[in-house]
């Protein structure tokens, strides 16, 4: 039976401003994750910490809202069969230097905090994640 998801991803500012933007693309690509909508912001922190409150609590808060607010990311709605569960694996561990070989966050990540993309974890936060950004 086919399982057709829809997940968030964001390029964020690492990524974006090495222009990495094009080639993390083709990997969702190549993986079957088609994209199907697209576009280039920059967020206030407000936002960021809206969208990251599921973080609140945890130490690394606000240096992570500063970070996500600090320039231009790329947001996207991935679409594909197990769609969430695949841009996870292709994506990488949170750290980088734990992330399997050939994942975008092994290939490009920097640091835990610059690990150059976000993907939503669950269905449920796709879903929110998705309306976040999009009004669809
Ligand atoms: P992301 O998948 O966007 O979700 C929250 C982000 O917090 C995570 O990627 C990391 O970039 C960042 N972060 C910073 N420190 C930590 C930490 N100790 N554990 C998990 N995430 C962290």
């Amino acid at each position: 039976m086919s399982n057709v998801e829809q997940t968030l991803s964001i390029i964020k500012p690492d990524a974006v401003e090495r222009n990495l933007t094009e080639e993390i693309k083709i990997i969702f690509k190549k993986n079957n994750l088609q994209i199907k909508n697209h576009k280039k912001i920059h967020i206030t922190k407000e936002e960021a910490a809206e969208f990251y409150k599921i973080h609140q609590s945890k130490p690394f808060y606000n240096d992570l809202c500063n970070y996500l607010s600090s320039g231009p990311i790329v947001v996207i709605i991935l679409e594909g069969e197990d769609a969430v569960l695949k841009n996870r694996k292709i994506m990488g561990a949170t750290d980088p230097n734990n992330a399997a070989e050939n994942t975008i966050r092994k290939l490009y990540g920097i640091s835990i905090d610059k690990n150059s993309v976000h993907g939503s974890d669950s269905l449920e936060n796709a879903k929110k994640e998705i309306g976040f950004f999009f009004n669809n």
